[in-house]
């Protein structure tokens, strides 16, 4: 199996975590309990755990000793100027403001900005980011090109926002639109790209309108080597200069320091805007903590500070990328459907090919991050009906997203090739036999982010 296999890892192991092994009676008994919610699984029972890449990166050693030189002074402590210098390196806004992980900068950041009736445009809203402004009224619009919806065509930038329909959408939502924002890479639409020629076009058409321009950054060193790899002009600049130049082309970014700034724990915004800062800083302070800390503890923002060195080292990155595209390779040769191309933090399986017996609103994605779980103990997020379903206030029917997909998140620095060739072993083996899994119904839920804590039942 391992003919295409990623560069070694550019790292070696000090530190071992024992993995877990279930019976599968143990793995049916967890998902019992759990509602047939993968996410309702202790993580004892789990073997090999692809829910996320976010918060689950192994930290470098340089990492766990700033950990020890953490500065846990209330205010003005050296860890957040140690923080706030390296995100500057990178991000180049002038105020960092640490916020606890990604959706705390959102809801700070919406919170003080949108009000109800107003709308956000995304290439692809995240799920926590859709929700934080749909709860206070808000429209969350995607805009990204059509082409991001079709599984099989390999652009090198698929994560691209459309332009035009940017363009046309702040012309007729004049006054609505508090602030456009670009999430790199595409999480919700396979962890894609999104060019700097897109960057540049996107900033333009903001400015025109006079409507400021945020990126949401968890995996912004992951989208800037892939346009180092894939952007004519950039093969020969460093990553880090390329992350410059695509947030230079923006008025600030939120982020989620546990994607690509190798930490467990953490996140912040960034801005220019003196007097939206200051505004933000109040929203901090009521509900995170004093601007210097933000919801962190000294030693995580230390962390946080030799992560960001380290997450644009470029033997890392190439690592990272080719590690997670050998995953995709062992599937794709094997036959088994995936969303093409590889992203860059994830490998998404196309579940409505994967089971063509099981009808979207027998929810395919969760039946098979079901049997995934039960037959292997791998678990697997479903990005598809669960998460993004809405009923139609008018008919009462449920309206799926258009991409079905349950997908495979890989932790930074924790699995090494085997790991992967072991969950290729295992969806082969589950491909094979996909006749014998049924669908399922929603039995509870919740309004908003149904998929954390539903309950289902499985359809005979
Ligand atoms: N934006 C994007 C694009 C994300 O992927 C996430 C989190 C967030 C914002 C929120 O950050 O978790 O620190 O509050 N994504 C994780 C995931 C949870 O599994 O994709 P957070």
């Amino acid at each position: 199996m391992s003919r295409f296999k990623s560069p070694a890892e550019p790292f070696r192991i000090k530190v071992v975590e024992p993995l877990r092994r279930s019976t599968r009676a143990e793995r049916e008994a967890a998902l019992k309990k759990a509602g047939y919610n993968v996410f309702g699984v202790p993580a004892e029972k789990i073997a090999i755990d692809f829910l996320t890449d976010s918060g689950t990166s192994a930290m470098s050693d340089a990492q766990w000793a700033g950990i020890m030189m953490g500065d846990e002074s209330y205010a003005g402590a050296r860890s957040f100027f140690r923080f706030e210098k390296a995100v500057k390196n990178l991000f180049g806004f002038t105020h960092v403001i640490p916020a606890h992980q990604g959706r705390a900068a959102e809801r700070i950041l919406f919170e003080t900005i949108l009000k109800k009736g107003d709308a956000v445009p995304n290439n692809i809203h995240f799920d926590t980011t859709r929700a934080n402004v749909e709860v206070r009224g808000g429209v969350a619009v995607d805009l990204v090109k059509d082409e991001a919806y079709d599984p099989d065509i390999d652009l090198p930038f698929k994560g691209d926002m459309d332009t035009a329909k940017l363009d046309a959408y702040l012309a007729k939502n004049k006054g609505r639109v508090p602030v456009v924002m670009l999430t790199v890479t595409n999480n919700s639409g396979g962890g894609q790209p999104v060019s700097m020629a897109n960057i540049k076009a996107v900033s333009a058409v903001c400015r025109r309108h006079k409507v400021p321009f945020f990126f949401d950054a968890c995996r912004f060193a992951e989208n800037a080597w892939f346009i180092k790899r894939r952007e004519p002009g950039y093969a020969r600049k460093s990553v880090a200069s390329i992350a410059r130049e695509m947030f230079s082309h923006a008025d600030g970014a939120t982020m989620s320091a546990k994607k690509d700034a190798l930490v467990n724990i953490g996140g912040f915004i960034a801005l220019n805007d003196d007097d939206l800062a200051s505004r933000l800083k109040t929203t901090l302070i009521v509900g995170e903590g004093f601007p210097t800390y933000g919801g962190l503890a000294g030693r995580d923002l230390e962390a946080i500070a030799q992560g960001l060195a380290e997450v644009v080292e470029e033997a890392y990155l190439e690592y990272r990328t080719a590690h997670v595209a050998y995953l995709g390779r062992l599937l794709d040769e094997a036959g088994v459907p995936i969303f093409k191309p590889v992203g860059g933090h994830a490998v998404y399986l196309l579940a409505d090919r994967f089971l063509p017996h099981i009808p979207r609103d027998q929810y395919p994605g969760w039946a098979l991050s079901v049997a995934l779980y039960r037959e292997a103990g791998i678990r697997a997020a479903e990005i598809g009906g669960v998460m993004f379903g809405k009923l139609d206030p008018k008919t009462g029917r449920e309206i799926f997203p258009p991409l079905e997909m349950v997908r495979l998140a890989v932790p930074r620095r924790v699995y090494t090739a085997s790991h992967l060739e072991a969950v290729a072993e295992a969806l082969i083996a589950l491909h094979k036999k996909r006749e014998a899994i049924k669908g399922f119904r929603i039995v509870e839920q919740t309004l908003h982010l149904r998929h954390f804590t539903a309950r289902l039942e499985e359809l005979k």
